[in-house]
């Protein structure tokens, strides 16, 4: 395709998937295709950020993730301290402003007050934003949201009956960023597995065979190419 026919979208979700198959194939232990898929996200958001996409969104741990073996979940969340930390310096070096998502009350103390921290000391670059999706879940994040409308129902400040779609997105996680143009899943799968549901209503997919940990801007572009040959009419006649 021609790079001025190439339409960049403005925010990319990623469903990062098949770290564990990749090791296996390889004879190696699930985590260690967890470790290259970290080091994969890291070139995909800097790919991302010198194509021009604003926002990146990765779902790197979802709410049902606990039930994996207790090995692999700790293995996930060390990759999560150390890049947490690493991330403050990397992103203000790059202009990139990050912020989390999920539900953080069952993390670890010391990962939430490396978010708190990582959200803060980036809070005003303007360039790429990327938002990690970590104990996130689309039912928990609409459930939050609900429970919380409903506090400012009963304090009366919002009145029942005027709840609208835009009350609702003013209690998501993702309040004030903008909804995914593009998602893309890894490795095959095709299915939504719990994520953005809301934010998703109009979001172009596109499913790739490819492994997480074999993605590259190759695959990043061919993905980009289909996107830009997709009619978005948004439920309306052109
Ligand atoms: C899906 O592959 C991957 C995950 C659940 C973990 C994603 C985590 C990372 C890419 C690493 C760390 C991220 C940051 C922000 C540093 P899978 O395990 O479901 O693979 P499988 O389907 O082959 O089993």
């Amino acid at each position: 395709m021609d790079q001025n026919e190439l339409k960049i979208p403005q925010h990319v979700a990623i469903i990062m998937d098949g770290n564990g198959r990749w090791a296996k194939k390889r004879h190696m232990p699930r985590t260690f295709g967890h470790a290259q898929g970290a080091r994969v996200l890291e070139q995909t958001l800097e790919d991302c950020s010198d194509l021009g996409v604003k926002y990146l969104t990765v779902y790197a741990f979802s709410t049902e993730n606990w039930a994996r073996p207790f090995e692999e979940v700790q293995v996930i969340m060390n990759l999560f301290r150390d890049y947490l930390i690493s991330a403050v310096d990397k992103c203000n070096r790059n202009n990139v402003r990050c912020m989390v998502i999920g539900e953080r009350s069952r993390l670890s103390q010391d990962i939430i007050d490396s978010i708190n921290n990582l959200e803060n000391a980036t809070k005003d670059n303007t360039g790429i934003t990327f938002i990690v999706a970590i104990n996130y879940g689309s039912r928990d994040e609409i459930v939050r949201a609900v429970n919380s409308i409903s506090r400012e129902v009963q304090e009366g400040n919002i009145q029942p009956g005027e709840i609208t779609a835009e009350t609702i997105e003013q209690y998501l996680d993702t309040r004030g960023i903008p909804d995914p143009d593009l998602l893309i899943r890894t490795s095959g799968e095709e299915r939504l597995s719990n994520f953005l549901m809301w934010q998703l209503a109009y979001t172009e997919f596109y499913f790739t065979d490819t492994a997480w940990p074999d993605f590259d801007k190759n695959e990043l572009l061919k993905a980009f190419e289909k996107y830009s040959s997709r009619d978005r009419r948004y439920g309306k006649v052109k």
